[in-house]
């Protein structure tokens, strides 16, 4: 299944995602250098935060309370915010497409 990550300039770029893996891991392990992920998905770091498209943010689990709480303290949270780290990559979600957030 593909992923479409759009880095912080704005480029867009399709990438092979491993079922099974995590939004976060396909984006490091296709080398997006830019999305952190400090703390190797234990969701205790915001460093993986990622606006999703519209289309697909339903389709995702739901967001935990830990989530919701670091997502609060990124400057760049809205409403199709999530951590990387905290979305499975399944073949269900081939197409989705999601933007790296600025840095706070
Ligand atoms: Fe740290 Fe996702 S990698 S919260």
């Amino acid at each position: 299944p593909k992923l479409i990550v759009v880095n912080r300039a704005g480029e867009e770029r399709a990438v092979e995602a491993i079922d099974g893996l995590t939004v976060m891991e396909a984006i490091r392990d296709n080398g997006f250098d830019e999305l952190l992920a400090l703390c190797g998905g234990c969701c205790s770091c915001a460093t993986c935060h990622v606006h999703v498209d519209p289309e697909f943010f339903g389709m995702l689990p739901p967001i935990s309370e830990d989530e919701d709480d670091l997502l609060d303290s990124s400057g760049d949270r809205n409403e199709y915010s999530r951590l990387g780290c905290q979305i499975p990559f399944t073949a269900d979600l081939d197409g989705l497409k999601v933007t790296i957030a600025q840095e706070d």
